[in-house]
């Protein structure tokens, strides 16, 4: 099962990926591009992006292999967010149910924090067309279009990159 709407809202809160949340990540991933995704892409890209996680292994050694951060509401996980190397973020999703309850936005600022904390200088996200306004919104700025090629299929998307600020200096 994975979240519907709730007439409850509480901040979502956050924890690092597990092994075993691996099955409910999948589910989320394909309802939020099946949901949240095709009014900025046709049918048939639509097809191709969910198609692209059917390699289970290879979505598993994504998420395993950087940091992986999940968003939980009343204990359920509702969304994700993946760094890869130091600096990319490489997958965010959130589940269709609590979408604009600011669940992505939570996940980007603690990756932002986490970053910054490393010394990253800058982040950078080949953001897809419904998320270029969240990223907008949090000072990401447009790099150039590119194209992704998925199956038979071509997805446009947008560079975009965040400059972060200074670490804080530590606490004495
Ligand atoms: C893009 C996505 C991650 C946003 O998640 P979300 O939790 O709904 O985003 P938030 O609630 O934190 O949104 C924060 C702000 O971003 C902007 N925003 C987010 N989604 C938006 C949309 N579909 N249209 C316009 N603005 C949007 C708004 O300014 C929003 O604030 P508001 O709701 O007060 O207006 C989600 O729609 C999703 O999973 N999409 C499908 C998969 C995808 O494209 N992933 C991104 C890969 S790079």
């Amino acid at each position: 099962m994975i979240l519907s709407a709730t007439p409850k809202w509480s901040a979502p809160a956050l924890r690092p990926y597990l092994p075993k949340d691996l099955a409910i990540l999948l589910r989320i991933v394909r309802a939020s591009i099946e949901q949240l995704a095709s009014e900025d892409y046709s049918e048939n890209q639509i097809k191709a992006w969910i198609e692209a996680f059917d390699d289970e292994p290879a979505f598993a050694k994504r998420l395993e292999s950087g940091l992986t951060l999940v968003a939980t509401l009343e204990g359920l996980p509702a969304g994700f967010i993946a760094l890869k190397g130091k600096d990319q973020i490489d997958l965010l999703f959130v589940a269709p149910g609590v979408a604009r309850r600011g669940v992505a936005t939570t996940l980007v600022d603690a990756i932002e924090k986490l970053a910054q904390a490393r010394g990253v200088s800058a982040l950078h996200v080949e953001a897809s067309d419904c998320a270029v306004p969240l990223f907008s919104v949090r000072g990401y700025e447009p790099q150039r279009r590119s194209s992704v090629s998925l199956g038979d299929e071509w997805l446009a998307n947008t560079s975009m990159t965040k400059t972060l600020g200074a670490s804080p200096a530590p606490l004495h």
